[in-house]
């Protein structure tokens, strides 16, 4: 009996400026393949479908585990995280394309420097330390932990803004995955010390006023975040502290 096979066509580019191309790969099918095993194959075996030696294919992986969210890439024409992408839930010949939003690195390794930028614009983190003991924060009561432990699943994958047809070349929207965190961190008690500058960070150029409630991001999302709901509640906050500033002048 044949071998059965799993068929690859993954578009490389060997650094920004050079064109891309597509190269075929024909891999030894095992159970509960996915893709990252697919391109470890590759890696150790660099040959193309038809014979000829090429080089590893390079992408970004870590916790194999749909944590990091380093390994999105787009996969039969959807974006996915590819270590929870199984080879027998694709249809074959699989076709593997880099993000299109970022800023190619080498084949289907991207640079989401970006997201990283727009975290720290809106101050995504929480205060926790200064230069002496601060002393214990006020405590988090169960219903706003349950509220957030949803939102805290975000591992800045970058689905959410490969989908939105606002983040574009014409401008500079964070995308959904930063709006949801400010309104995780804004509803911590410790964190709503910098609630208003988190809100004031995303009414300027690219921040929540880009978004056209469009909605593919909280399809997109590997972690089912309710992201429009979370930039829905953000915007209220937005509307209301202008309102706020605009009545006290
Ligand atoms: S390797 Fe970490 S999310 Fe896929």
């Amino acid at each position: 009996m044949a071998e059965k096979k799993v068929i690859l066509k993954i578009k490389r580019q060997s650094s920004p400026g050079q064109p891309a191309h597509w190269e075929e790969f024909s891999l030894r099918w095992r159970p509960s393949m996915n893709i990252i095993i697919c391109l470890r194959d590759i890696a150790e075996n660099p040959v193309t479908r038809d014979g000829k030696k090429t080089t590893p294919v390079s992408y970004d992986s870590n916790c194999l585990e749909e944590v990091c969210g380093s390994c999105a890439m787009v996969i039969n024409g959807k974006v996915k995280m590819a270590c929870s992408a199984l080879v027998d839930q694709l249809t074959q010949p699989i076709t593997i394309e880099p993000m299109t939003k970022f800023p190619i690195v080498r084949d289907l390794a991207v640079n989401r420097q970006f997201m990283f930028d727009s975290l720290q614009r809106v101050k995504a983190w929480i205060p926790i330390d200064g230069t002496y003991s601060l002393g214990e924060g006020p405590r988090v009561a169960p219903e706003i932990q349950e509220k957030g432990y949803p939102l805290s699943r975000c591992m800045t994958c970058g689905l959410c803004l490969e989908v939105c047809p606002q983040v574009n070349s014409g401008n500079n929207f964070v995308g959904a995955a930063i709006i949801s965190q400010v309104r995780l961190f804004n509803m911590h008690p410790t964190g709503a010390m910098h609630a208003k500058e988190r809100i004031r960070a995303l009414q300027g150029e690219g921040g929540i006023e880009e978004c056209a409630n469009v909605q593919n991001c909280v399809q997109a999302c590997p972690k089912a975040i309710p992201l429009t709901e979370s930039i829905a509640e953000v915007n209220r906050e937005a509307w209301k502290q202008s309102l706020v500033g605009w009545l006290l002048g």
